[in-house]
């Protein structure tokens, strides 16, 4: 099988042909994987045939995995490894994952690299996931626009997004995951390129700006990156397994189909490089 490269989109994605993830992958085909994801930030693998084992190894071909250790309720119980992203029934409460713009993990201090998310269990309709691209939203700002936001920082914060709202074990999760601070604007660990790093449904606040300047800009960043031009939207279909880079992009799991009917994913996580600072109590007030 030869290995080919095919865009997705014009701002990011593209889907890797001519592999089968099962089966031992030479160094050049991997490198040539590797190069792709660096360029495209978002990479879809059609009809695979993995299980967990397999989901794992080739993850763990890109660098440490995360155990999930603050999510321990959603991941595997003997692989931790392996997180199920799913709308399942869990405290009585039906989850909702993930329906905001969001960067994997980065109310933490160690933002997810990547996530790497095979389908399972898909709904008839709907249950799409759309992507934004954060590099090329950063690149089309003015020059004056990107040198005001350079050295802003931003608070990232478990309990502002909406599926946390009303969480009864909202304030044990907040002492897990206390909020953190991180740079407005941020430098890509590989690539060396920057990127807008507030989002939706985490970024409560930038700590330089009086509250109703950060409301603004935040308000203005978040339309700005998610504008449909930055976009890739993921039609799943069951045997996908979809990379995508939480450094250069932003990701929403669509709203728009029966919550009652299954949507089974997992997911493994790439440990990230290590960013940002615990918040003070004055920048959360
Ligand atoms: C996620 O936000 O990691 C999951 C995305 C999805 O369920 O489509």
């Amino acid at each position: 099988m030869t290995l080919e490269i095919v865009p997705l989109a014009a701002s990011l994605g593209a889907e890797i042909r001519g592999v089968d993830l099962t089966q031992p992958m030479s160094d050049d085909d991997f490198e040539k994987i590797k190069d792709a994801w660096n360029e495209y930030s978002v990479l879809l693998f059609r009809n695979q045939t993995l299980d967990h084992e397999s989901h794992v190894a080739f993850s763990r071909r890109f660098g440490a995995l995360d155990k999930h250790d603050s999510i321990p309720k959603f991941r595997d119980q003997n692989i931790h490894e392996i997180l199920r992203v799913a709308n399942d029934v869990v405290g009585g409460r039906k989850q909702t994952v993930g329906q905001q713009w969001h960067s994997d993990l980065s109310i933490t201090q160690q933002p997810a690299k990547a996530s790497l998310l095979r389908s399972d269990k898909l709904p008839p309709k709907g249950g799409d996931t759309l992507f934004a691209s954060s590099y090329q939203a950063y690149e089309d700002l003015s020059p004056a626009m990107k040198t005001f936001l350079e050295g802003l920082s931003a608070v990232h914060d478990i309990a502002q997004s909406k599926q946390n709202k009303g969480r009864v074990d909202l304030d044990e999760a907040r002492q897990r995951t206390p909020p953190v601070v991180h740079p407005v604007i941020r430098t890509h660990s590989v690539t060396g390129k920057k990127a807008i790093y507030v989002n939706e449904m985490s970024t409560s606040r930038i700590v330089e700006l009086a509250p109703e300047e950060s409301e603004a800009v935040l308000q203005f960043l978040f339309a700005h990156t998610t504008q449909h031009k930055y976009t890739y939207r993921h039609r799943w279909q069951v045997g996908d397994l979809l990379m995508w880079d939480n450094e250069s992009t932003q990701h929403l799991a669509l709203a728009d189909y029966d919550i009652e009917v299954p949507r089974v994913l997992y997911r493994t996580t790439l440990l990230g490089v290590p960013s940002g600072r615990l918040a003070t109590e004055k920048e959360l007030t």
